[in-house]
């Protein structure tokens, strides 16, 4: 349910405005707290009186109401909402949202907030149907206010059509599904996921070094796709084109054992995907000043050593510093599902994706990804997509294995405490 939400209700002007009332009280029993603000207008259709007795606080109508001491500055009651609802809205009041005005109390609040806004509104069948209207709604639509309604029917002026304000059922829906939306939305909250990205960069001397072609484009879509489920990603990352995910704690590093370095101190973590492209040697001794040509022609011999597996380190770690779930990327030219699946068992990773990084595909760099995934069960080829694409359907897939193994932990600690 909406138990805790704090509502921020602005009651329009319209014959319609009663309806606000009924959907407060819907909106209350659904668990919401309500706080009402009553236009000039809204103030000739309903009073004061019932829309504080019913929200069970003090009604605000005017902005300078708002300025004495002991009231919540105009700029706090906007921000104090998880929701800005506006029942009924009026062409006037969503004109004056279209065009930013803040005018009077209710336009001021809608355009001081920071929250998200859903309106309803309600208005003879002429009016909706005017250019200005739809103009002002289309503005509304990308400023990515929510609209609820209208309904057709008839109208209190006696004539037919779209205007008839929602009913209090469907706005008091619109407002739970809102709420649902977004709680489904953060469903990887409260969980830590580390992922690597990019290529490491290991010195043959100060001016040289061995590296990869990765761009860090796939890794960025993962991280941001956890990020957007609520999840707290630490991205590390080597020195990549593409190194900043929105909403991500990034941690940039140069080289391999760096990146297993900074991996590690992000752990315990529920997940962890490796995407970067690590290198697989360094120089056994990098040179400390730049290397001559012997100026014979010959060719010089680097010799190099292994650097530490990352994702096989990871996958070896015993509780509780494993992540739940280990997912592995593999770049592969050849035989790609047979080598990857091999790869998996081999790192010990839960999960790998297998994609073919021959030049011809353009994957690596590119914008687009064709990956395989490669499960203990399962192995599933997905269809060419952008590699937002594959970030958004990886983030899914692991989001349900993630909820499902904490419920399969949670049930487990209830039959252990004899709950069960
Ligand atoms: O960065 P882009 O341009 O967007 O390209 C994306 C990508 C092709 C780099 C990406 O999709 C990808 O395949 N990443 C893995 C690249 C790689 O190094 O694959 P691999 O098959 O060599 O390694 C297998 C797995 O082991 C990978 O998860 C890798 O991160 C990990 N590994 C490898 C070596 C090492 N020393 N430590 C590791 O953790």
């Amino acid at each position: 349910m909406i138990y805790g939400k704090r509502i921020l209700l602005i009651v329009g002007g319209g014959v319609a405005a009663f309806k606000a009332i009924e959907t407060l009280r819907l909106l209350r029993e659904r668990g919401a707290e309500i706080r009402c603000v009553l236009t000039k207008a809204g103030g000739e259709f309903v009073t004061p009186l019932s829309l504080g007795a019913l929200s069970g606080s003090k009604v605000h109508q005017d902005l300078f109401d708002l300025t004495a001491e002991a009231e919540m500055g105009h700029i706090q009651l906007s921000r104090w909402s998880d929701l800005v609802l506006v029942v009924p809205a009026t062409a006037d009041f969503m004109a004056k949202m279209a065009q930013g005005r803040a005018d009077d109390l209710a336009s001021t609040l809608v355009l001081a907030t920071d929250k998200p806004v859903m309106i309803a509104p309600a208005m003879n069948v002429r009016m909706w149907e005017h250019p200005a209207t739809r103009r002002n709604l289309e503005i509304l639509r990308r400023d990515n206010v929510k609209v609820v309604g209208p309904n057709a029917g008839e109208m209190a002026c006696g004539e037919y059509g779209y205007g008839r304000l929602s009913e209090p059922e469907e706005i008091a829906k619109a407002v739970v599904g809102h709420f649902l939306r977004r709680s489904r939305a953060q469903r990887l909250k409260g969980m830590r996921i580390v992922v690597t990205s990019g290529p490491t960069r290991e010195s043959i001397d100060p001016v040289r070094y061995i590296s990869n072609h990765s761009s860090g484009k796939q890794g960025v879509a993962v991280a941001e796709a956890l990020a957007r489920r609520g999840a707290e990603v630490i991205f590390v990352t080597g020195p990549a084109e593409f190194d900043s995910p929105e909403g991500c704690h990034v941690e940039r590093v140069t080289t391999a054992e760096e990146m297993l370095r900074a991996v590690m101190d992000a752990l315990p973590a529920e997940a962890m995907v490796a995407a970067a492209a690590v290198a697989d040697w360094r120089m056994e001794r990098p040179g400390e000043n730049k290397m001559k040509k012997d100026g014979q022609g010959g060719a010089q011999m680097l010799r190099l050593v292994e650097n530490p597996d990352i994702l096989a380190r990871v996958s070896a770690l015993g509780p509780p510093l494993r992540p739940k779930l280990v997912v592995g990327f593999a770049a592969e030219t050849t035989d790609v599902v047979n080598y990857a699946r091999a790869k998996r068992a081999r790192k010990g990773c839960d999960w790998i994706v297998a994609n073919d990084v021959s030049p011809a595909t353009g994957i690596m760099g590119g914008d687009e990804n064709a990956v395989v995934l490669v499960t203990a069960e399962d192995e599933e080829p997905w269809p060419r997509l952008s590699k937002r694409e594959v970030g958004d359907r990886l983030a899914e897939r692991m989001t349900s294995a993630l909820i499902g193994a904490a419920r399969a932990e949670a049930a487990a600690a209830l039959e252990k405490d004899g709950f069960a």
